[in-house]
């Protein structure tokens, strides 16, 4: 498997992905995720101040995850910098296979190679399988939005999770 940054001639690829991803999971709340698919919240995704990666097994997209930085205010003289991690979305038939972790665990090195002090991400819940995979790379719940919107008929939680990177080891494990 080679992991990669993305660019804009990656578009259609990463649509097709995300359009099979998100009928088959919880990407937020409807509008954003019909705004994600069309190509300008394509190409959003694949120009800066967004990184995204994908991870391709021969010429086939089936993962990829993004970051970003949010403002600095640089009039603010203890304002680190923080990012956000987004668009975590691995195929459905190559899930539970290790590309998720790859994924998430490639973007917070580059985070931290860019001098990040920590990242934020949201899960909209019920998510076990994210859930799982952010806290077991240190992540910890830091705020509940309950039944922050509704999406076929179930209404959803959005959840804010953190991780500070002083605790975070190279390797992507939780430091003693
Ligand atoms: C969440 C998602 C990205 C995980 O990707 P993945 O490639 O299947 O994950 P991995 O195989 O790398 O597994 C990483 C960890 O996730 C957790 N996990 C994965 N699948 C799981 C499941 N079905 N149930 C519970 N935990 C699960 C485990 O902790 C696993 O660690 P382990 O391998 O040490 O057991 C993938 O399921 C997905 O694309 N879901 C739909 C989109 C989505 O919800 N994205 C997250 C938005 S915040």
């Amino acid at each position: 498997m080679l992991i990669r940054e993305l660019n804009l001639a990656d578009a259609g690829a990463l649509r097709n992905l995300r359009a099979l991803v998100d009928a088959a999971g919880t990407l937020g709340p409807e509008s954003e995720r019909l705004r994600a698919l069309t190509p300008e919240g394509i190409a959003q995704q694949l120009r800066p101040p967004y990184e995204t990666v994908g991870a391709f097994v021969g010429e086939k997209l089936l993962g990829s995850a993004s970051l970003y930085q949010y403002p600095v205010d640089p009039f603010d003289l203890f304002d680190v910098p923080w990012f956000a991690l987004a668009g975590v979305i691995v195929h459905p038939l190559a899930c539970d296979q290790g590309i998720g972790r790859k994924l998430v665990v490639c973007r917070l090195n580059r985070m931290q190679e860019l001098g990040a002090h920590g990242v934020s991400l949201v899960v909209n819940v019920p998510n076990p399988a994210a859930m799982a995979l952010y806290e077991s790379l240190g992540f910890q719940s830091y705020e509940v939005n309950e039944g922050a919107y509704v999406h076929n008929g179930q209404r959803y939680d959005e959840v804010t999770m953190r991780l500070q990177f002083a605790s975070l080891s190279p390797t992507g494990t939780e430091s003693p």
